[in-house]
């Protein structure tokens, strides 16, 4: 996410991001290439400025929708090690269940570990919840999942996404969802000419709106403007919220 080594994961820069509508020719294979990232994941992960303000700009902007009163269900695709599993359970006590997938074998059992489902009972105690907690090892494409969700989201996982298949899985999240998708990716409106084989940018507003049971959907920029102790921050991604 910043721009730093290493460049495997999502901390590439954005001139390492292709898109969806250039003739981009590469030997990537998402299957592969994530389950072999999936082993280092976790220990490559450095925490900037920039995952900080996507988690609370992230918490900001769903605490909005999702009233702690009523009962939440979530799923997650493209879990990773459980970064945002952990903080939407912690930050949302109301959630009742949880489906957490990755298509890697080695995220799950990171996430499984770092999320600790009996310290997030423990924490959510006092209010008396007891959420649901489950991980799964599936791509999206060939998720079985024979219900709906409050809340569909994925964060830094389209981006990664093959356009040739960006809007069937889409249309996925649609379906999978009662009424909210969201999903956190880099967007750029300006293409960068650099590009890694692994990433992309996708017009997701444009996808999402050809959906006909989609609604509405915003787009939330992650950024911070400038203030008098503090520089800008922007994180060259957005937050993609889709409603049914
Ligand atoms: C950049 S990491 C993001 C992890 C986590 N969502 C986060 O924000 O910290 C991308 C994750 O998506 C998973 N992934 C990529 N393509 C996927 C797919 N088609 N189905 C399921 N998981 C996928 C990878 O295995 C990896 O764990």
């Amino acid at each position: 996410m910043t721009h730093q080594s290493p460049k495997t994961n999502s901390q590439q820069s954005p001139s390492d991001i292709s898109s969806s509508k250039s003739n981009h020719i590469s030997t990537y294979n998402p299957q592969q290439y994530w389950t072999e990232q999936g082993k280092t994941y976790k220990e490559q992960f450095r925490y900037n400025k920039d995952f900080r303000l996507q988690e609370q700009m992230l918490i900001d902007y769903l605490k909005r929708i999702f009233p702690l009163s009523s009962s939440l269900t979530v799923l997650e695709l493209g879990c990773g090690f459980g970064r945002i599993t952990k903080l939407l359970l912690l930050n949302f006590p109301n959630i009742k269940e949880y489906l957490a997938v990755d298509l890697s074998q080695h995220q799950i059992e990171n996430a499984k570990e770092y999320v600790r489902p009996q310290e997030i009972i423990i924490k959510k105690k006092e209010e008396k919840a007891n959420p649901d907690i489950k991980f799964l090892v599936s791509d999206i494409q060939s998720l079985q999942v024979d219900k709906k969700y409050d809340l569909v989201i994925a964060s830094e996982v389209l981006m990664h996404v093959l356009p040739s298949e960006i809007n069937e899985v889409i249309c996925k999240l649609v379906n999978l969802s009662n009424k909210h998708i969201v999903n956190i990716d880099w967007y750029e409106k300006q293409i960068p000419k650099r590009v890694a084989p692994h990433n992309f940018i996708h017009i997701y507003e444009e996808i999402y709106k050809n959906i006909p049971s989609i609604t509405l959907v915003n787009r939330i920029p992650i950024e911070k403007k400038k203030g008098w102790l503090s520089s800008k921050i922007d994180a060259k991604q957005s937050i993609f919220h889709a409603l049914k």
